[in-house]
């Protein structure tokens, strides 16, 4: 029996996760609410509160196992990309728990992590997976890109964006808007009440595999200061409109874009990943695209879109297979790659 803990702390999630046999046996996160109030993730707050919840995390995934340490074979970790001071916290834990108990470390790419939430087991879930090759999504509040996943140890990005992340996208709209961090779930929230098209803004002149976003920012960003000019309370009285246009446009340039890829390589063996892909209005737009045009979808567990350990324990799993284990030497990377 092979048995994995893995750590995820890139960015303002201390989660910690138990794979046994590729099986998804714990997985438990603090996220840290200490940044709401400043509209973005506070890094020097971030590894602070890393810290604090590192070990209770991991005490409670093993008992949530049922896994002692001793059965442990392995322990993985998200090397980047992420908020430098975030990473440390988990690569040093990794290290020392590694030495405490003889046993091999695993690095772990964020990026990579997220798409391997796509083929976690868990008992009494049904298990559907992508088949190889298959083009994914990866949509957060750093990245946004096209993958075509070639298998599980290979990709290569197709599209990429040019300046923000969709994720970003989402929280600087909704900063705007006076909304707390992360404002991405508060603004699908609003946006089941609202109209799509009632405010239009237009979509970026960019190359057909490329996203661009900071464009859509500026446009949601002055149109709301001249109507607020003219009527104080215009994003009070406005809300679920304002937010679900916003999430319309962003998912359309999304799915426009996912759609030049899919003309280009011919796949439709599609998937999403990331924390956008928690958005329900993006799950939905999915799905309905799909149906539409024959593509056989993949939408993971909303429990394991946003920042989680149990994809880094899937990571690692197949690492483990393969004998891939990191020296001692080795650093957290702020802007690793994804290949
Ligand atoms: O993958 P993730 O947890 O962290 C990164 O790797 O960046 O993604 C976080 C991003 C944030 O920008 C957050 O606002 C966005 O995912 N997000 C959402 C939703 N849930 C999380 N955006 C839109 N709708 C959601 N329901
Ligand atoms: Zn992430």
């Amino acid at each position: 029996m092979i048995t994995i803990l893995s750590i995820e702390s890139s960015c303002d999630d201390t989660s910690a996760a138990v794979i046994q046999d590729g099986w998804l046996l714990s997985n438990r996160t603090a996220d840290q609410t200490v940044h709401k109030i400043y509209g973005g993730v506070v890094p020097e707050l971030a590894s602070r509160a890393h810290q604090a919840n590192i070990v209770p995390v991991v005490d409670a995934a093993l008992k949530d196992a049922g896994v002692d340490i001793s059965q442990i074979n392995a322990i993985a970790f998200t090397r980047g990309p992420g908020l430098l001071g975030s990473l440390l916290v988990g690569v040093s834990f990794a290290k020392g728990f590694a030495l405490a108990n003889r046993i091999p470390l695993i690095e772990v790419n964020h990026l990579h992590g997220h798409i391997a939430a796509l083929f976690l087991k868990e008992k009494g879930t049904p298990y559907n997976h992508p088949v190889f090759p298959f083009l994914t999504l990866l949509v957060s509040g750093g990245h946004s890109q096209i993958i075509k996943v070639n298998d599980y140890f290979s990709r290569e990005i197709i599209g990429e964006t040019i300046d923000d992340a969709a994720g970003e996208a989402f929280d600087k709209s909704a900063k705007i808007m006076g909304l707390p961090y992360p404002g991405g779930p508060l603004i699908d929230q609003y946006a089941v009440d609202g109209n799509p098209h009632a405010f239009k803004f237009a979509k970026p002149l960019v190359g057909d595999l490329q996203f661009s976003f900071s464009g859509l920012k500026t446009s949601i960003l002055y149109f709301i200061k001249n109507e607020t000019e003219k009527n104080h309370n215009f994003v009070k009285d406005h809300l679920n409109d304002l937010c679900a246009s916003i999430q319309f446009t962003i998912i359309e340039i999304l799915i426009e874009k996912l759609k030049n890829a899919i003309n280009k390589t011919g796949i439709t063996e599609i998937a999403i990943a990331g924390g956008v892909s928690a958005n329900k209005g993006l799950r939905d737009r999915m799905t309905k695209e799909a149906n539409q045009n024959n593509w056989n979808l993949f939408i993971p567990n909303f429990k394991y879109t946003t920042d989680n350990a149990a994809m880094i324990g899937i990571t690692a799993y197949w690492k483990y297979l393969k004998s891939e284990f990191a020296s001692h030497g080795i650093t957290a990377e702020a802007k690793l790659k994804t290949d």
